[in-house]
């Protein structure tokens, strides 16, 4: 059997904790399959007291993640810490630079820093492997960087935050608010540690940023995406998008546009019937389209279990091979991703408008939609109060609100519809604007 392979973790938290879990439980079987022991042997958090609910007997530990990096008796460095700088990126920096391998689940980190990081390792011939930094528990790297290399991919997109979509889902079926369901979703250990990068749409950004530069062979970046979260989703959305026959998804999209890359980050109208509307809570759901193969991988997004199996899934491929270009593309390769202007966007919209309740609202709400040629597919207006008035009861003072859903357009001509209809002042508060999806 060849010499284990020893391994080193900073970050003892939700993921760390389950990847030594996970190491330990499984370890007879990853021996036999990979042909050696995947040992932790070395391991660094800041409380040494905390109890992680693991067994760390003999691994040695290290208060400082940067020293444990460098240390010259392991072979593979995981980083499980967090945050796109600081000790994370210091201590990746410097177990590359000590010539170890890297495995991270850190999306963040790779997505500001990935192409820098990347020509350090190629040029150490060392890897970074980053399964878990993706979906979770869903296979979607290795797919994109290995199993699909005969194909030309033109598009990627799903769901790629498991706090979302948990809070989407339990919003539209129990009625919940935004804020109970965040604390749900940060007690079970889904949410990043500042879960504003959850719900304001940027961790689902730096993980589009890592599909597209394994699909696309673009540079990670996240300043190339269009970024917009679900703070702004409310239960009268969700119930106006279910009578009209849609749910309501936090999407991530890459796709080819021209020479560029359109990526994009926001709420979105699915309809009920695709597969993707289905998929609830905690699960991401990842759906590639290539010129040979098209297809959609489903499973849990976030999670102690979901990630550390990414994780101990990239150990044991270090055990055994030697690692690829790290976004399967060599890392000077790279070009960068273009930024198409969301102002092009193409397809229909959902606008929800606080009309003021007066002769005249209707007349000028439609008269602003036909001079900027957009067709309208339906009009819904309800009687003031929940389903799409809110949460309160109604009130004669209170706006009515309208629900329009219009044939494709472009995303210039509905923002200028709605500033005119803002300066007619027939509308009582901006309105909620979501782009819909469709066969
Ligand atoms: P946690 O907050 O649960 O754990 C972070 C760990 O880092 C803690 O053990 C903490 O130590 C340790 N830590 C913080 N600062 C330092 C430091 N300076 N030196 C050494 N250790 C330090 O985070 P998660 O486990 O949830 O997330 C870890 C990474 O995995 C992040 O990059 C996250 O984005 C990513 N990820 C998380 C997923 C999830 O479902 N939770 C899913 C996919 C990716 P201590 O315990 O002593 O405070
Ligand atoms: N906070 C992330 C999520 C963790 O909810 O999807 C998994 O990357």
């Amino acid at each position: 059997m060849a010499p284990p392979l020893r391994i080193g973790i900073a970050g003892l938290g939700t993921v760390g904790a389950g990847v030594v879990r996970m190491l330990a439980r499984r370890k007879d079987d990853i021996a036999t399959r990979t042909g050696r022991k995947v040992e932790v042997v070395a391991v660094s958090a800041r409380d040494r007291n905390r109890n992680r609910d693991c067994d760390l007997s003999g691994v040695r530990w290290f208060d400082d993640a940067l020293a444990l990096a460098r240390d010259p008796d392991i072979d593979v460095f995981v980083e499980l810490i967090g945050g796109s700088d600081g000790i994370a990126k210091a201590a990746v920096e410097a177990a590359i630079e000590a010539g170890h391998d890297v495995a991270t689940a850190n999306k963040a980190l790779l997505a500001h820093h990935g192409v820098a990081l990347a020509r350090a390792a190629e040029a150490k011939g060392v890897g970074i492997a980053f399964e878990a930094a993706v979906a979770g528990g869903i296979p979607i790297v290795k797919t994109l960087r290995e199993a699909l290399l005969g194909n030309r991919v033109e598009r990627v997109s799903g769901i790629l935050n498991g706090t979302c979509n948990y809070i989407l889902t339990r919003m539209k079926d129990e009625g919940l608010s935004f804020e109970s369901c965040l604390d749900q979703a940060q007690q079970l250990g889904y949410a990043e540690a500042d879960p504003t990068f959850d719900v304001d749409g940027f961790d689902t950004a730096h993980k589009l940023a890592l599909l597209a530069s394994l699909a696309f062979g673009v540079q990670p970046d996240p300043e190339a995406i269009h970024v917009e979260g679900i703070r702004s989703i409310t239960l009268a959305d969700l119930d106006a998008a279910d009578e009209l026959g849609y749910r309501i998804k936090l999407l991530g999209v890459a796709a080819r546009s021209g020479e560029a890359v359109e990526l994009r980050v926001h709420p979105t109208m699915v309809p009920k019937h695709w597969p993707i509307a289905q998929v609830s809570g905690v699960t991401n759901a990842v759906a590639v389209d290539g010129d040979a193969v098209a297809l959609t991988l489903v499973g849990p997004g976030a999670g102690g279990d979901a990630t550390a199996s990414a994780v101990v899934g990239d150990l044991c491929d270090l055990a055994t091979a030697r690692p690829r270009a790290v976004f399967g593309w060599p890392a000077v390769n790279l070009r960068p991703a273009g930024k198409p202007a969301i102002q092009r966007h193409e397809g229909g919209y959902y606008i929800r408008l606080a009309a003021v309740d007066r002769p005249g609202t209707a007349a000028a709400i439609a008269r602003h939609m036909a001079e900027q040629n957009i067709s309208l597919e339906s009009i819904m207006q309800h009687r003031r109060g929940r389903p799409h008035g809110g949460d309160r009861a109604d009130s004669a003072e209170d706006p009515a609100p309208v629900v329009l859903i219009t044939y494709a357009t472009t995303e210039d001509a509905v923002r200028r519809a709605i500033a005119a209809i803002e300066i007619d002042g027939v509308i009582a508060s901006p309105p909620q604007v979501i782009r819909i999806e469709k066969d």
